[in-house]
């Protein structure tokens, strides 16, 4: 079921995105490229489906949720262009292709990262996609611009930045997780509820607390296939964390534990959609897939 609405939605996705990457001038093609190359690339998409699946959730209209799923898809394909440069995890292979900063240079991936960003922006407030009204967009602007900054998603690199080779408690081991990955993963579900435009305190504190339990549940099995996949299904370098003395969960907790904590997490994220029907059924199955994924 999951692989079916994956596949859907990543088409559906990649469509709007593979517009954006047009250039107006001759003299930024490099640049455009670059972006491009970022993001048509193979990702597994799991923020836009988290987008569409709120969304549906709550009966919306699944076009009036493709500005956020290019959205969140943008800001997360920038946090991982900067995320492997030389001056961060200086990682060489993403998504099974050279880095980046490999393929092009790192001034162009500094600025390629920088681009996105703003990209993002520009699709959530974009007419085009979606019907939505100016006070929803507003809301999606602001959740999105809180869960990337330095309240969420950069705050959180920041932290790790801040670790390495440091023996985190399990405390601020999840305050660092919660905000590099769960801080994006949060705003997904958030933008996704939005963009239904049928959001209540009630539903939207619902969808929180899933949004919560799955998005530190999805970088603990990050930090599980760093050390139990291999490069090949990775696309990215196995053992990274290690060879880098990152604070993960398997290194604080053991594999055992951690691989029970991120069962627990899922099962939490589950009982969140209780009140929910059977249109949280592809919320549902992203909770299980998060942590049941080997790449
Ligand atoms: C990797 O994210 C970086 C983290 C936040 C853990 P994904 O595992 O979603 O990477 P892609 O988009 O599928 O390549
Ligand atoms: C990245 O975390 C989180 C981001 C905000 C990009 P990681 O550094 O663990 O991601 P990978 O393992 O390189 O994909
Ligand atoms: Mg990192
Ligand atoms: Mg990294
Ligand atoms: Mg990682």
């Amino acid at each position: 079921m999951i692989a079916r609405y994956q596949a859907q939605c990543q088409a559906r996705v990649d469509g709007a995105l593979t517009l954006l990457f047009v250039p107006h001038l001759a003299e930024v093609a490099r640049l455009y490229e670059a972006m491009r190359y970022s993001v048509m690339n193979g990702g597994k998409r799991v923020r836009p489906l988290l987008v569409y699946g709120a969304c549906e959730a709550l009966g919306g209209e699944v076009a009036n949720a493709d500005g956020a799923a290019c959205a969140v898809e943008l800001i997360h394909a920038y946090s991982l262009v900067h995320d492997d440069l030389p001056a961060m995890d200086d990682d060489d292979l993403r998504r099974g292709q050279p880095t980046t900063h490999k393929a092009f240079d790192e001034a162009c991936a500094i600025l390629a990262g920088d681009g996105l960003q703003a990209m993002a922006f520009a699709a959530l407030s974009d007419m085009a996609l979606g019907r939505l009204s100016d006070g929803t967009r507003l809301q999606m602007v602001r959740a999105l611009a809180l869960g990337a900054g330095p309240a969420g998603m950069v705050g959180g690199q920041a932290i790790d930045l801040g670790s390495v080779g440091l023996k985190l408690d399990q405390a601020a081991l999840e305050q660092m997780h919660r905000h590099k990955t769960g801080a994006l993963i949060e705003a997904s579900v958030v933008l996704g509820a939005l963009a239904s435009e049928r959001a209540n305190a009630q539903s939207l504190s619902a969808l929180k607390a899933y949004a919560g339990a799955v998005g530190l549940a999805f970088q603990v099995q990050d930090d599980i296939l760093d050390v139990e996949s291999d490069t090949a299904t990775l696309g990215k370098r196995q053992g990274a964390d290690i060879a880098r003395d990152k604070p993960t969960y398997p290194a604080l907790l053991g594999m055992d534990v951690a691989k029970a904590y991120a069962h627990e997490l899922r099962d939490q994220a589950l009982h969140a959609l209780q009140p929910f029907s059977s249109s949280a059924e592809p919320l549902r199955a992203l909770a299980r897939y998060i942590v049941d994924r080997r790449n």
